[in-house]
């Protein structure tokens, strides 16, 4: 895409999955699925457009009280197909990272994701978030207590530091599929200056094109920061 600017970071809130499947009669697990595969793809096409660091909504705080046998097929999805998927994308240098409260999942999948943390460590430059049990106030409240436990001011610079994603810089472009024009407790700290995009479209049919078609809207912005034309 010449001539458009590539935003550095990218952060999606991946929403439709269960619509996208009901429509079609299927079970929601099968959207979750689709979901998954969508994904991979995605991410494969924003690195190949330069894109550096990607975060993804997975599952939040909140969407734990959903159903049991939804989580539990949602955690299979993590089960069968979370290393096989991500592992291809690693070996071009990219690093995996689950953002959120893992705790809170079962120990065999608490252990694949920070298997996967471990195995790609050592790439630096490229990054996939993949927020999952991860909700923004929560996130925000344990940065606060442990700035208190350690009695210490915190400034700009140091609150980021205590955040779940303090090593990713902060989004650049947020992104929502699924028709809702809401950030649902995502990263409400780090999107101060993100710019948002709505897609009506449900995850599993949101295409390479309409992550384009994002992407030039996203260039055609003016980014000011406080400023005014005249200071840019
Ligand atoms: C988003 O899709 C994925 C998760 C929250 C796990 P949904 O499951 O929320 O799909 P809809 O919004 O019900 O269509
Ligand atoms: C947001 O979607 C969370 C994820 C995409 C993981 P939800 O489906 O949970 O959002 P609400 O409930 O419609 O706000
Ligand atoms: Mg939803």
């Amino acid at each position: 895409m010449q001539g458009v600017t590539i935003p550095k970071h990218i952060a999606i809130i991946m929403d439709g999955n269960g619509r996208w499947a009901k429509k079609r009669m299927l079970p929601r697990s099968v959207g979750h699925k689709f979901g998954m595969e969508r994904m991979v793809s995605l991410m494969e096409h924003a690195f190949d457009l330069g894109v550096e660091h990607i975060t993804v909504y997975a599952l939040s705080t909140e969407n734990l009280q959903r159903p049991k046998d939804e989580l539990e097929a949602l955690f299979d999805l993590i089960r069968k197909n979370y290393r096989e998927y991500l592992m291809p994308i690693c070996q071009r240098g990219v690093r995996v990272r689950s953002v959120g409260n893992i705790a809170l999942l079962p120990e065999d999948v608490q252990k694949i994701l920070r298997d996967t943390e471990a195995e790609t460590s050592q790439y630096e430059k490229k990054s996939i978030n993949i927020a999952v049990c991860y909700g923004a106030r929560d996130e925000i409240i344990r940065a606060v207590n442990s700035a208190v436990e350690r009695g210490e001011k915190v400034t700009e610079k140091s609150f980021s530091s205590l955040l779940y994603t303090k090593d990713v810089p902060d989004p650049d472009l947020i992104i929502r599929t699924g028709k809702e024009v809401r950030l649902s407790n995502f990263l409400l700290y780090q999107a101060a200056y993100a710019e948002l995009y709505f897609s009506k479209k449900m995850f599993p049919a949101f295409s390479d094109k309409d992550l384009d078609k994002a992407i030039v809207d996203f260039s055609l912005r003016t980014r000011r920061f406080g400023k005014t034309d005249e200071q840019l």
